[in-house]
């Protein structure tokens, strides 16, 4: 993974230039530039150019102001968001091929909608500013979580914090009902992306995945021709497809304009880190991972007598009832998931918590490019953007984690998603 650690007191952009002799250019014209050092770090896989320097707040405007106006022939888009004060901890990466970066742990936002009991607005905002407090550039929502709840909390938090914007991801197609792939065309996604426009405050949204949509979609070229078009019309910025299998994800990452997948992926789910990671990797598509707590299971805290909500999904989707069974406790039965938890346990280092742990083994994947564990309250959001601080995991505890996978969960799993 091309990570890259800040350092207090420096102030960093984050841009993806196309050349650095335009760097040189900008220099020779810049009264700003030419007083800082500038040092390039070049990855090989997403060409992510850092440009270090040690400035003071009040430079970060003009700065920010000459690297939009870079012309597109010299940049893949240099957003000014991505000019930090140097005092965000968490490791960065570029978004696929996009012009992002964003954190490596970045917010789930489904709890501040709905579907997971009682989570009050107050709690919603709480989590979502202690996420942005701790450095999160990257939040994943959704049109139909809480009919839009969800999104509108996180127009009216970033609204409030001002300042620099994290990349927002939201997903469309849920909304159809009933839920089937004529739905998928193009006036109805552009009805859904116009709706998460208003709600989310913008003019354009940074990305708009397909919402696990049913499998004839993927063989359908036009849904995806659709959605270049709307990017062309400027009302997204990109589009990515979030997909319940990895077959799915692999006819999905076919269409040159799909830039993001979101797969589970979590010490219960280990099947996509075979082909599909690899061919993610290949293609430089964002990888994001969602369910990577098998929806609570792998912090360690929920036992048979844990009682979920009635309108918690743990509680009314456990068979599937409502949705893809896999999108709870990521599929495995609730009590082969309990035993299984147990021989996880024994895996965590002293002093981490077990969430950190399963966020933390997410990680050691190169494939992945961000992680987004859904949080309730700010102290869980707090403890999930720490994992990225755990140490790397050993390869024993990696094949461990294995041993675990193969004995107990991957007849129920591995087959189906
Ligand atoms: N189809 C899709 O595209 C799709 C489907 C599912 C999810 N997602 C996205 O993926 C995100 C993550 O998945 P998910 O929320 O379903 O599952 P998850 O992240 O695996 O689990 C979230 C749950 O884990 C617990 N938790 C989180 N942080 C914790 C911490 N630090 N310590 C202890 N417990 C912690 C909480 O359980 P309690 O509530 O019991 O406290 C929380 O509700 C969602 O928010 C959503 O953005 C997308």
């Amino acid at each position: 993974m091309n990570t890259v650690r800040h350092q207090s007191s420096n102030a960093f952009v984050y841009c993806r230039l196309l050349s650095y002799s335009y760097v040189t250019q900008l220099r020779s014209r810049s009264f700003v530039l030419k007083r800082i050092a500038i040092s390039e770090i070049r990855s090989s896989r997403s060409r992510l150019l850092i440009l270090r320097m040690s400035l003071s707040q009040n430079r970060y405007a003009p700065l920010r102001d000459m690297l939009q106006a870079c012309p597109h022939s010299e940049r893949l888009v240099v957003p000014w968001h991505f000019i930090t004060n140097g005092d965000n901890p968490m490791k960065h990466h570029a978004f696929g091929r996009t012009s992002f970066v964003v954190t490596d742990v970045g917010f789930g936002a489904w709890q501040i909608g709905g579907a997971w009991g009682d989570v009050s607005e107050a709690d919603g905002r709480a989590a979502l500013n202690a996420a942005l407090d701790a450095g999160m550039t990257f939040i994943d929502t959704a049109d139909v979580y809480g009919d839009g709840r969800s999104e509108k909390i996180i127009a009216d938090v970033l609204k409030a914090r001002g300042g620099t914007r994290p990349m927002v991801a939201t997903k469309a197609g849920r909304r159809l009902n009933p839920h089937v792939a004529d739905g998928y065309n193009k006036a109805n996604l552009e009805g859904f992306i116009d709706r998460s426009l208003k709600n989310l405050g913008v003019e354009s949204l940074d990305l708009v995945q397909l919402h696990c949509p049913p499998t004839e979609v993927f063989y359908r070229p036009e849904v995806f021709a659709g959605l270049d078009e709307l990017q062309k019309a400027g009302k997204i910025k990109g589009y990515g497809v979030s997909v319940s299998t990895v077959e799915e994800g692999l006819k999905a990452i076919e269409y040159p304009g799909v830039l993001s997948i979101q797969i589970i992926y979590n010490i219960f789910r280990q099947r996509p880190d075979h082909l599909f990671f690899k061919e993610a990797k290949r293609r430089n598509v964002a990888v994001i991972v969602r369910v990577p707590l098998a929806s609570g299971l792998l912090s360690g805290k929920i036992t048979r007598d844990t009682k979920f909500a009635s309108d918690d999904h743990r509680n009314f989707n456990r068979h599937g009832e409502a949705f893809d069974v896999g999108e709870t406790f990521a599929g495995v039965p609730f009590e082969v998931g309990l035993q299984a938890v147990e021989e996880v346990r024994k895996l965590v280092p002293a002093g981490a918590s077990m969430a950190a742990f399963a966020l933390r083994w997410i990680l050691m994947n190169e494939a992945v490019t961000v992680v987004i564990p859904g949080a309730r309250n700010a102290e869980q959001a707090k403890g999930n953007a720490a994992a990225a601080d755990l140490a790397p995991l050993s390869a024993d505890v990696m094949s461990a984690t294995r041993e675990i996978y193969e004995r107990l969960i991957a007849a129920h799993v591995h087959h189906r998603w």
